[in-house]
């Protein structure tokens, strides 16, 4: 290709994503739920930086905008924000007709968009509890709706991005007061577990419907991630006790980036025969899990 056909240098960091080569997602489009912050916001500059243009989609506008404008001129793409709560289907297929009047297609779709609060079973309201289920698991559903069209026509790829509460045990109890626990379940996460765990099984589904016609689904199932909206307003609350030894065998939280090469992988050709999978990305935390 020559230098025209090739995408623009990025401006910002190395990042560690840059091992893959720089043009393998050119010509394709990202629809990214959540894209706005944490974890969503970086898997976007990386598929950006890998060729893709995107859309950023979530519920303030003036915020997705200037987030937008950053990840352009970080990566020499074009990202656009389309404003939508994700419990709401009108507003979802407004932004994805926005996204497609803007670029044509859509590839990829990252379903970040989540909701989270420590709040045990007995002190949540039923709204609250609904809330998160609402936002999680509906809005997965909702997203799904609304771009399967597209993804079908460039036989594309889902992402959904889940959690090991409900599945591993791991938690913000558990890191930051020295609890170990010995059976799944995390205590204070009874609506973002239930909303996960249909989040997995969401997936799964997409899965085995849609496999024969192209698409691909797979989770990702994060660890406990620094610099995130769901660290810094769960993990505050139980601030770390003195000498907590950090439960990880890389000996490190998670940084986005991180979660963010496995969604790059996951995306690419390279993972073209992985599907229904739930990929944890937790720096081995279950693997220091152990009974007290
Ligand atoms: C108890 C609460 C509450 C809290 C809200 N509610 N916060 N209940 N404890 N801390 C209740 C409200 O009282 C209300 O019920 C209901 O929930 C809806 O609240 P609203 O504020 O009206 O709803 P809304 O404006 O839609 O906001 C919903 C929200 C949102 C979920 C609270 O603000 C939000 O999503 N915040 C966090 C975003 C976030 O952290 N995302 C990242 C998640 S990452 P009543 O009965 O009063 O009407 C993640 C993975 C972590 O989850 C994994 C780490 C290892």
């Amino acid at each position: 290709p020559t230098s025209s056909t090739m995408p623009s240098k990025p401006v910002s960091a190395p990042l560690p994503t840059d091992v893959f080569k720089p043009d393998i997602f050119k010509g394709k489009v990202l629809f990214c739920t959540g894209g706005g912050s944490g974890i969503g916001k970086a898997i976007t500059e990386a598929v950006m930086r890998h060729g893709a243009n995107a859309a950023i989609v979530g519920r303030k506008l003036d915020r997705l905008t200037e987030i937008a404008r950053e990840l352009s001129n970080g990566t020499g793409r074009t990202c656009i924000a389309a404003q939508a709560d994700v419990r709401q289907p009108e507003q979802l297929k407004a932004a994805v007709a926005k996204t497609i009047e803007h670029f044509g297609r859509i590839d990829f779709v990252v379903c970040g968009a989540a909701g989270n609060f420590l709040a045990s079973i007995d002190g949540m309201s039923e709204n609250a509890f609904k809330t998160v289920i609402e936002i999680d698991t509906l809005g997965t559903f909702n997203t799904i709706k609304a771009t399967l069209p597209h993804i079908r026509a460039t036989h594309g790829a889902y992402i959904h991005i889940s959690a090991t509460l409900h599945s591993r045990g791991s938690c913000f109890v558990g890191l930051f007061r020295s609890i170990s626990l010995s059976s799944i379940g995390t205590p204070y996460q009874a609506h973002v577990s239930a909303a996960k765990a249909g989040v997995d099984a969401l997936s799964a589904v997409l899965a085995v419907e849609e496999g024969p016609k192209g698409v691909r689904s797979n989770v990702m199932a994060p660890g406990a991630i620094a610099n995130t909206e769901g660290m810094s307003r769960l993990a505050n609350q139980v601030p770390p006790s003195p000498g907590t030894l950090l439960p990880y065998p890389l000996g490190r939280m998670g940084q986005v980036q991180d979660v963010a090469s496995m969604a790059v992988f996951l995306l690419s050709d390279a993972a073209s025969y992985i599907t229904s999978q739930v990929v944890v990305v937790d720096g081995g935390w279950e693997q220091l899990r152990t009974p007290q």
